[in-house]
């Protein structure tokens, strides 16, 4: 491995007690690698590296489940092989990769999880030595900011439609970075999008992007949004709603979708407002028997399936990019995220690193 790095740049999270509510916990600090890979594992050089709201949750030490002392955050990103273990069988150096948010969901039957950035070190660094089972092959026409959007935001997406079909109507809420794939994976698979937002100029600029065929619904300005919904679908409601509001959106998410139909469980963000509301989801969900889905990203064959849909309708996804911003501007670029200005993705990128820490 003479030709190869002997170091790599990281950021950890500084696990401060009492940290700036302005600031991401971020240290960074350069770690040396493996001088041999494990058989079974190969050396990634990454290019990009997607943000994902889950990372400033982590970072502001907010998130709601347990993350692991000192680890590196991050989950998504795109990279390409630069070294295999002796006994590694899928992957050659030069293929394109994406590892699996999830360490131990390879087909969605195993017992356990293990998330990166949470139990385990994520992404945020510049090469990762992961085993090749936690990895997918990435469409080789998309860039690697393009590709970097794809194991956390677009499976998440992927797993949230599953069963949707041509002629469905389904609910995005939020112009952020799952509802901008889900989004794409809906109008790919001939579905009609009903999007809900607190910003009539984010609506304006999706559907600006995407086709005017999508309705816009604004939930901040019309509080009973839901019924703006049945109104939309003849009083029926719609087959699948991409929830990401949590407890203030999630029943009146029930009440505007059709009998039979999806509600597939993403996000959680507006903590803990509208708890009084949930004393009707039991009654809601037996009356209109509802599918509530839990969703918890998906995976490796998720992740492989998704590429492999991408690569078939060769999908894009530039026009979701918010911004790329240097690897180096790790800390600025979560604390955008945290402020919610992004509209869509925003990327971390490698492009202007040269060879670092070569032996
Ligand atoms: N379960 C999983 O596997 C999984 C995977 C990925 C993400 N998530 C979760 O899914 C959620 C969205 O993630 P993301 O990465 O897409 O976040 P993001 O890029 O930060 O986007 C969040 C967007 O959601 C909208 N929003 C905010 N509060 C809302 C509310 N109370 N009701 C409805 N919409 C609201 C906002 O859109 P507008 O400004 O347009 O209103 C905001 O821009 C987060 O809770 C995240 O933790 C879960």
């Amino acid at each position: 491995m003479s030709s190869l790095p002997t170091h790599r740049d990281v950021f950890r999270l500084t696990n401060d007690p009492n940290p700036t509510p302005t600031s991401p916990r971020l240290r960074f600090t350069t770690e040396p690698l493996p001088s041999t890979l494990p058989a079974t594992s190969v050396l990634i050089k990454l290019h990009a590296i997607s943000l994902n709201y889950r990372d400033a949750n982590i970072t502001f030490g907010k998130n709601p489940w347990p993350v692991r002392p000192d680890l590196i955050p991050c989950n998504d990103a795109a990279g390409t092989i630069i070294a295999t273990g002796l006994s590694v069988t899928r992957f050659a150096v030069g293929d394109r990769v994406a590892p699996n948010t999830d360490m131990r969901n390879l087909t969605g039957r195993e017992k356990e999880r293990s998330w990166l950035a949470a139990d385990e070190d994520g992404v945020c660094a510049s090469y990762l030595v992961l085993d090749e089972r936690v990895l997918a092959h990435l469409p080789s026409h998309l860039s690697f900011v393009e590709a970097s959007v794809l194991p956390c935001a677009g499976v998440t997406a992927w797993s949230a439609l599953k069963g949707v079909g041509i002629g469905n109507t389904i609910l995005i809420q939020g112009t952020g970075g799952v509802a901008m794939l889900a989004i794409k994976l809906a109008l790919a698979t001939g579905c009609r999008v009903i999007l809900s937002s607190s910003s009539d100029e984010k609506i304006a600029g999706v559907r600006e992007k995407f086709g005017d065929e999508i309705v816009g619904v604004n939930y901040k300005s019309l509080p009973e949004w839901h019924e703006e919904v049945l109104r939309l679908t003849d009083g029926a409601g719609v087959d699948c709603v991409v929830e990401v509001g949590g407890t203030a959106s999630i029943v009146r998410s029930l009440k505007c979708t059709r009998r039979g139909g999806f509600v597939s469980v993403v996000g959680y963000l507006s903590k803990d407002d509208g708890l009084e509301e949930m004393k009707e989801l039991l009654p809601l969900l037996i009356d209109r028997r509802i599918n509530l889905r839990g969703i918890n990203a998906g995976s490796v064959q998720d992740l492989s399936d998704l590429c492999a849909a991408v690569t078939a309708t060769q999908m894009r996804f530039d026009d979701i990019i918010d911004s790329a911003r240097p690897f180096e501007e790790a800390e600025e670029a979560i604390r955008y995220v945290w402020e919610g200005n992004q509209v869509g993705k925003v990327v971390l990128t490698m492009e202007c690193r040269g060879s670092d820490h070569m032996a």
